[in-house]
């Protein structure tokens, strides 16, 4: 369940109305909820059985401070693909014992950075990366304890841009080449090798995939153990979808996060393995929402088009993944309001800055108050200042009050990273 609803006509986040943090931070800007994001957190746990130090929230999802600070209390751990990321997740206090390390493209500067902050994992996903990881921590009289992300040929999502198990993507090292290596790294002098990982794609709703692709990693798990090595880790990765399309009234049970967790169960049961987790959307998707005015109306012979302070560049999932996101307007409509078809678009100067086309919603005007509801993941992580627009400010609300956990960044700020050539 998450905690946005009307009360008295009037949209609020926990205990907070929208309009006033519309009025107080202005528009646009994304708003989470506490109470939200733990109880995800607390439904995924219980669902899978996980320890909460074993599920690695992926911070791509959402690396707001506040977001990670709410989750480090109740005592998760990271999933990171940069060096940033790493920073982020310590900054908020998880401790590098709590954090794993993954992503095609680590450099070796990053990988030492990670190595001398001893975190718990790295997840390798190519052979050149483990030669560079076993240099890089024999160097420095380290054994760095890691896993091997391998690309189970099973891929899934709720988009072809977010799927990435299939033999075409990039990610992990190959199915047939899985054994191979684990056999080289378990001779390396900076690896200390401990089992495998896979995470076949995002926003899954249907579980056959997973069935699938864990099933093919509990096959190399049992093939490695055969010829006496040791694998004590198994991560799963993320990819547990949410519901993009509810109307409201919208309660959000945990059916899915159970049927998900029952699924690992018996996948795995017997394995005795310790089980990873990397969630990102489940946690954060629905806990999240992207508070924004219309500015203009423009009617034309087949269209109304609502004009809103927001753009991609805020909110890039319907420009790039074709995403859905429900919009509530911040003022309850009447019983007797006659749902309308409008477009709604951004400012932006592309044609793809759309968020919906012919969505019907009752009568809107300029100046009002509407929200992008699940907009908690892949929203403001992906934000930019394409346009030279400023960065979306963020408020974490926890019941009766909140926080600006990032500010609208300021026009200096924006104009001020540039540097002059200087032969001009
Ligand atoms: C390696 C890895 N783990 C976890 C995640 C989180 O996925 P999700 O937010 O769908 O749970 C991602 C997302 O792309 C990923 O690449």
């Amino acid at each position: 369940m998450h905690h946005f609803d009307y009360r008295n006509g009037s949209l609020f986040a926990e205990d907070v109305p929208l309009s006033r943090i519309a009025q107080e931070v202005g528009t646009p800007v994304y708003v989470y909820s506490s109470a939200t994001l733990e109880r995800h957190f607390r439904v995924f746990c219980e669902a899978t059985g996980a320890k909460p130090n074993h599920v690695f929230y992926a911070v791509k999802a959402n690396g707001n401070l506040g977001v990670l600070m709410t989750l480090a209390k109740l005592g998760a751990g990271a999933d990171t693909v940069s060096e940033g990321e790493i920073r982020k997740a310590i900054a908020a206090g998880i401790p590098p014992e709590r954090i794993v390390f993954s992503g095609v493209g680590k450099t070796e500067a990053e990988l030492a950075y990670a190595v001398e902050t001893g975190i718990y994992q790295v997840n390798i996903e190519t052979e050149s990366e483990l030669d560079m990881l076993s240099a890089i921590a024999s160097a420095r009289g380290k054994r760095q304890a890691a896993v091997f992300r391998v690309n189970p040929e099973v891929g899934s999502g709720g988009h072809a841009k977010i799927t990435t198990g299939d033999s075409a993507n990039k990610f992990g090292v190959s199915f047939q080449e899985a054994e191979r290596l684990y056999h080289r790294a378990a001779n390396m002098p900076g690896i200390s090798i401990q089992g495998i990982a896979a995470h076949i794609g995002s926003q899954i709703t249907e579980f056959s995939a997973y069935r699938a692709a864990f099933t093919k990693l509990r096959g190399i798990v049992e093939n490695l153990r055969r010829m006496g090595l040791p694998v004590s880790r198994l991560d799963l990765g993320g990819g547990v979808g949410v519901p993009y399309e509810m109307s409201y009234p919208y309660r959000h049970g945990p059916d899915t996060v159970q049927a998900y967790g029952d699924m690992v169960r018996e996948v795995t049961a017997g394995l005795d393995i310790e089980l990873g987790f990397e969630p990102g959307r489940v946690i954060v998707g629905n806990a999240g929402v992207l508070l924004t005015r219309i500015v203009h109306t423009n009617h034309r012979a087949d269209r109304t088009f609502l004009i809103v302070d927001s753009g991609m560049n805020d909110l890039v999932r319907p420009a790039m993944y074709e995403a859905y996101h429900e919009i509530w307007p911040v003022t309850e409509p009447s019983a007797d309001a006659k749902p309308t078809p409008f477009d709604i678009v951004g400012p932006i100067c592309e044609s793809s800055d759309v968020f919906a086309t012919g969505r019907m919603m009752a009568p809107a005007k300029p100046g009002d108050l509407i929200v992008f509801k699940t907009a908690g993941a892949y929203g403001a992580s992906m934000s930019s200042t394409y346009n030279q627009r400023l960065l979306v400010p963020e408020v974490l609300v926890n019941g009766a009050e909140y926080a600006v956990t990032r500010p609208r960044q300021t026009y200096e700020e924006l104009l001020g990273t540039d540097r002059k050539p200087p032969w001009l």
